[in-house]
Order: C-alpha cells, then sequence, then structure tokens
C-alpha cells in the first residue's frame, strides 16, 4: 500500500538510480509517462501491470484527475506501486500533486529522486549550469506557463539576474521567451543553447544568440540554456573552448557589451552559429573545472 514516486532521469537507462530499478524490479504495477524509455520500462518485473498515463502534446492526453484515480485505484490494491516520471518526479512532474491526493487518499507515498533533465541535459552537452566567475546560480523555468500572463513569471526579473536560465517545455514557446527577455533588456548576443533528447541516441545540441531563439522549430523535448555557460562546451571532444578562460568575465562585467567565451573560440568555430552533434553517453570525459 505504498505508491513510489520514482525519477527515471533524463532518458538513458543508465542515468536511473540503483534504488528505483530494485523497486521496479518487485512493483505490482507501473504507472509511467511519455519520456520514459522502453529500456527503463523492461526492467519492470514480468508480471507488473504497466499503465501508460502519457501527456503526448500532439496526441491524447490523461488528465490530471484520472492518473490521480488509477494511483489511488491501484495503491488500493497493491502493496508496490511505481509511477515513473521523466527526470525527477518533483521538477516540473506535478508530483507533488499526486502525492497530496494519493495521502488524501489514505495511501504511504515514497519518492525516489531522479536526475532532471534540467541539469543532466546541459552537463551532457558539456554546459556546467554554474560557473565559478562565469555563472554563480542557476534558474529553472517553465515556458508551458503563458508568458503573458499578468500573474506569471517574472520574465524582467529573470532577464537581469545575470546567471543561468533553464527553460523546460519550451519548445512551443521558444519565440515568445526571446521577445520577453530582450524586451527586459537582456542582450540579443546572450548565449542560448538547445539540447534536444539529451541522453538518448537523438540527442544533438544547437547553440544561437538570442535573438535567434524561435526562428525555426525547437524539437521536443528540449532544454533550452540562456546564459554565458552556454556559448562553449568545457568537455574535451565537443566543439568549443575552455570556459576557464573567461574567469576575468566577472560579476562586475556588463552583460551586454563583454566579450562571449564563443568570442574567444578557435577561428573555424566562430563562424556561425549552427548545429552540432554531439557524442553519445558515455563518451564525454569532464575536465577538471573548478566550481
Ligand atoms: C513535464 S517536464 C518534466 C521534467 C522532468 N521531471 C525532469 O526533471 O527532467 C518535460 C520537459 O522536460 C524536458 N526534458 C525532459 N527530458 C528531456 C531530455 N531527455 N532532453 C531534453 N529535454 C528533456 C523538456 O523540456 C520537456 O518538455
Amino acid at each position: 500500500m505504498t505508491v513510489h514516486l520514482v525519477g527515471a532521469g533524463p532518458g538513458d537507462p543508465e542515468l536511473i538510480t540503483v534504488k528505483a530499478v530494485r523497486l521496479l524490479g518487485r512493483a505490482d504495477v507501473v504507472v509511467y509517462d511519455r519520456l520514459v524509455s522502453a529500456e527503463i520500462l523492461a526492467m519492470a518485473a514480468p508480471w507488473a501491470e504497466l499503465i501508460n498515463v502519457g501527456k503526448d502534446p500532439n496526441g491524447e492526453r490523461t488528465t490530471q484527475d484520472q492518473i490521480n484515480t488509477i494511483l489511488i485505484d491501484r495503491g488500493h490494491q497493491h502493496d508496490t506501486v511505481v509511477r515513473l516520471k521523466g527526470g525527477d518526479p518533483f521538477v516540473f512532474g506535478r508530483g507533488g500533486e499526486e502525492a497530496i491526493a494519493l495521502e488524501t487518499a489514505g495511501i504511504s507515498v515514497a519518492v525516489i529522486p531522479g536526475i532532471t533533465s534540467s541539469i543532466a541535459g546541459p552537463a551532457l552537452a558539456g554546459i556546467p549550469v554554474t560557473h565559478r566567475n562565469v555563472s554563480s546560480a542557476f534558474t529553472v523555468v517553465t515556458a508551458h506557463e503563458d508568458p503573458h500572463k499578468a500573474d506569471g513569471l517574472n520574465w524582467q526579473a529573470l532577464a537581469q539576474l545575470n546567471t543561468t536560465l533553464v527553460v523546460l517545455m519550451g519548445a512551443r514557446r521558444a519565440a515568445q521567451i526571446r521577445e520577453r527577455l530582450l524586451a527586459s533588456g537582456m542582450g540579443r548576443d546572450t548565449p542560448v543553447a538547445i539540447v534536444y533528447s539529451a541522453s538518448t541516441p537523438d540527442q544533438t545540441v544547437d547553440r544561437l544568440p538570442l535573438h535567434r531563439l524561435g526562428q525555426y522549430p525547437v524539437p521536443n523535448p528540449a532544454v533550452i540554456v540562456i546564459g554565458q555557460v552556454a556559448a562553449a562546451p568545457v568537455i574535451t571532444g565537443l566543439p568549443g573552448t575552455d570556459l576557464t578562460q573567461t574567469a576575468h568575465l566577472g560579476a562586475e562585467g556588463d552583460p551586454q557589451t563583454r566579450q562571449s567565451p564563443r568570442d574567444r573560440r578557435p577561428a573555424q568555430l566562430t563562424k556561425g552559429f549552427g548545429r552540432e552533434t554531439s557524442p553519445q553517453p558515455g563518451l564525454p570525459i569532464v575536465q577538471g573545472t573548478t566550481s
């Protein structure tokens, strides 16, 4: 009679926790989301009931009420139920709502955190979300909220933080995000990286200046990273240079005019902002960067 809210990580089946794998192997029921891979589902016991409640952005949706009803129903019937979500269950995963609904129905809840795409996506593109003397904080926001909503996110404040902004669910609203940030004073050449399908064999990374964000379709799922850390990867084997070279660009630098790490790349890498395809999971070796 416990429902475990379990994070499946960003997609690579090796990026799920040992604890999650163990639970999956003994769960009676697994209620899973769209971004959970087939390889991870294959870790479930052969007798487990697998229920897909994925919310495909272009297709049929299981409502949150329907999901809660399924969880409560299975939670009453079985000893071990796994609610499996992409990334971390409490990062834009509605895990909190499900926990409250379950406890209200008298069912105990446990949480197994997962590796969130908001950090793993940038990391697998060679982008540290914080980097000494470049960005001392990061903010993770959802673009799913309508940016024009009166009581929505304060994009003016986000534009002025001068740290790393990570946007989830931004594929359809990329142009609105660009307009909001530019109108709020963020520099038009602020580096942006779009990490698509991070940690999967389809992973790609696009790098572009902010003023070009949303000028062509952003694929789904993607993590959009905005800020100086997005300019170039810090990992050997990926195109770009070492962010440690920008260490002097401290907080006192003018974000509108200061030189970006991109400007410090070798000449052949500064010609344009193009699409790069990242090496696949397992290949990158992180250099000894300081935090
Ligand atoms: C509903 S949110 C869930 C986030 C998840 N709980 C997490 O911690 O990663 C779904 C969004 O996460 C991002 N996302 C999840 N997995 C991703 C991946 N492998 N690559 C890129 N973005 C991903 C995308 O922005 C997607 O639209």
